[in-house]
């Protein structure tokens, strides 16, 4: 069945008439063409979907559009553009943060995320003790990092753009 649903997607208001089953990546990606978040597996296990939804980082294929309704989404269309790059885009570019590509919407908007959960305090969900205060140490973020896949193993390269933009 069909539904309305309301949402903010990088600042703009987009109002949709969906099936309910839609997940939260293919009303971007088919309704809205937002391409720029990809489908790898499309049943949360590589991370490609992930976009931000009220400030939090989810992987949109886990997700259904109408469960997100009045929420803001920001994928990565809106986090910059080529001509006016967010740091994070532009620390993968300086360091070859990627090779086929396909997965670095993903990549970056979950290291965007990730910066600010460790900036808010917020504990790893894989940490083994939760009670652990964030770090801002390399294996902290690569182990926040690690739902978001490359197959290229360009990991190396991801994880000096972010070590770089965290400072
Ligand atoms: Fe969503 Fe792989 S497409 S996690």
């Amino acid at each position: 069945s069909l539904a309305k649903v309301s949402l903010k997607v990088n600042g703009k208001a987009c109002d949709l008439e969906l099936d309910t089953r839609t997940t939260l990546l293919d009303a971007l990606r088919e309704h809205l063409h937002l391409t720029g978040s990809k489908k790898g597996c499309d049943q949360g296990q590589c991370g490609a979907c992930t976009v931000m939804v009220n400030g939090r980082r989810i992987n949109s294929c886990l997700t259904l559009a109408v469960m997100q309704q009045g929420s803001e989404v920001t994928t990565i269309e809106g986090l910059g553009t080529p001509e006016n790059m967010h740091p994070m885009q532009e620390a993968f570019v300086k360091c070859d943060g990627y090779q086929c590509g396909y997965c670095t919407s993903g990549q970056i908007c979950s290291a965007v995320a990730v910066l600010g959960e460790i900036k808010e305090g917020i504990p790893s969900h894989v940490t083994e003790d939760l009670m652990k205060p964030p770090s801002w140490d390399s294996s902290e973020i690569r182990e926040r990092m690690s739902g978001n896949l490359c197959r290229c193993g360009a990991y190396s390269n991801i994880m000096e753009a972010i070590t770089q933009v965290a400072g």
